[in-house]
């Protein structure tokens, strides 16, 4: 059973219908992620989701760059996708928590397109400010936002992808 074509529907659009996602719209997706593998099964990645029917959806969207609020406005939710860099294991530094993070949000990304949702992720964001208002320690570091909602959008035509470069030791 390939996920491929699951896979390849993804895209990151950059416009959506405003139509609400409420977390149990999405939930699956965050279920996809808990089950994501992690150095020591420590499970670093934390996530907030807020709908856009929240009263501070509009908060949230003070966050990102200007060039990225400006689409996100009509997203139907936003995950902030976080990472918790202290081991429950040990109290020291996970020095793979970023990684598992993201091993996370990859699961997450193939169950969001599997639901028929789209995604689109950012870095352009206010990490400070964000953090100052979710009042984070300073181990649990933002990695991402992620608005989700429904598009007409049609993927690029000509969306760039480098070759495939896997080195096979035969
Ligand atoms: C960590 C991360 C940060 C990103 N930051 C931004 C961003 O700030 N603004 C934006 O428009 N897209 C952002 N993107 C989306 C990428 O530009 C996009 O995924 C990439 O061009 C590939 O296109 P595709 O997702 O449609 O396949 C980000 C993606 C990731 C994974």
């Amino acid at each position: 059973m390939s996920v491929l074509t699951t896979i390849k529907k993804r895209f990151s659009p950059y416009s959506f219908d405003k139509t609400n996602v409420g977390f149990e719209d999405i939930e699956s997706a965050f279920e996809a992620a808990r089950w994501a593998p992690s150095g020591y099964n420590n499970q670093p990645w934390r996530f907030v989701y807020i709908s856009r029917d929240h009263q501070n959806f509009e908060k949230m969207l003070s966050f990102p760059v200007e060039a990225n609020s400006k689409w996100m406005k009509d997203c139907g939710g936003i995950a902030v996708v976080l990472a918790k860099t202290q081991s429950d294991f040990n109290g020291q530094l996970d020095p793979s928590a970023q990684y598992c993070c993201g091993l996370a949000v990859g699961q997450m990304l193939v169950e969001i397109s599997a639901l028929g949702l789209h995604s689109h992720q950012i870095g352009g964001f206010d990490r400070t400010k964000l953090s100052a208002f979710l009042e984070l320690p300073e181990y649990i570091i933002p990695m991402a936002m992620m608005a989700v909602g429904r598009t007409s959008e049609e993927p690029q035509q000509n969306r760039k992808r480098e070759p495939l470069e896997v080195l096979v030791l035969r």
